[in-house]
């Protein structure tokens, strides 16, 4: 019996329908109500409904076996977790965006102040370049923070960019690309070896699948568009 962490929110969707795409029929019950968890005897799978967020943390700690999550979380968290597959769905950029009539008049050289809820990865960035940083941990709604007075820059998911461009922001830098991925228990993957490998595969192929695209000239395959929204991944 496999037990595996799902991230609620944007990704579920698309996670079920791969799910469904290598033959797990049964996911398609998962989420249909207020249950967090979803035994599916018929495919020896128990899946779980868990913030983006804690899905390492469920894994990791052999909470479950397995899990999906994106890039972002596991960037931000830097987790003891194996990362044998991207699935390519979910995908969005984390960026460090600011007010455009704040881009001009660069301040960077005194301390700069972040909004963000990925704390560490910006701490990061910041100190790559030697920019002095002050940290403001948020949890949501990171674009209000400039528009407030509350920071001078944000670093956040960005997908379409709606939301920046809704608060007169835009993005200075792009500090990494992110996509859901699967990702598996150390332990498990020795002790559960043969039905995890079988599932990593049968996801493999139905993201294999997935991606067919026109080729365009060049002879390179079209990426396909993402399928979700950037929203409720961290
Ligand atoms: C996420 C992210 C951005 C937005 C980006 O927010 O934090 O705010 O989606 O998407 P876009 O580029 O397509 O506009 P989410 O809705 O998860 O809520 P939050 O602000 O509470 O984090």
């Amino acid at each position: 019996m496999l037990t595996i962490a799902l991230s609620k929110g944007k990704l579920i969707e698309p996670t079920l329908e791969l799910f469904r795409q290598a033959g797990y029929e049964s996911a398609a019950l998962v989420g249909e109500n207020r249950r967090l968890i979803f035994p599916c005897p018929e495919i020896d799978t128990t899946f779980l409904i868990v913030r983006p967020s804690d899905v390492p943390t469920y894994v990791e700690y052999g909470g479950a076996d397995a899990g999906i999550v994106g890039k972002d979380v596991l960037m931000e968290q830097d987790s003891d977790v194996y990362e044998p597959l991207d699935l390519l769905f979910g995908a969005c950029r984390i960026s460090v965006a600011a007010l455009r009539a704040e881009v001009a008049c660069d301040r960077l050289s005194s301390k700069v102040r972040v909004a963000t809820k990925y704390p560490r990865i910006t701490e990061r960035f910041f100190n790559q370049r030697g920019v002095p940083v002050e940290i403001i941990k948020l949890y949501g709604s990171i674009e209000l923070a400039p528009v407030v007075g509350l920071a001078d820059r944000i670093v956040d998911l960005v997908e379409t960019g709606s939301t920046l461009k809704a608060h007169d922001l835009v993005e200075v830098d792009v500090i990494a690309q992110s996509t859901a991925r699967f990702i598996a228990n150390r332990a498990s993957l020795k002790l559960k070896h043969a039905p995890l490998m079988d599932m990593i595969r049968r996801l493999r192929k139905a993201v294999a699948a997935s991606q067919k695209a026109p080729v365009m000239a060049g002879g390179k395959s079209a990426p396909k568009r993402a399928s979700t929204s950037a929203k409720d991944r961290a």
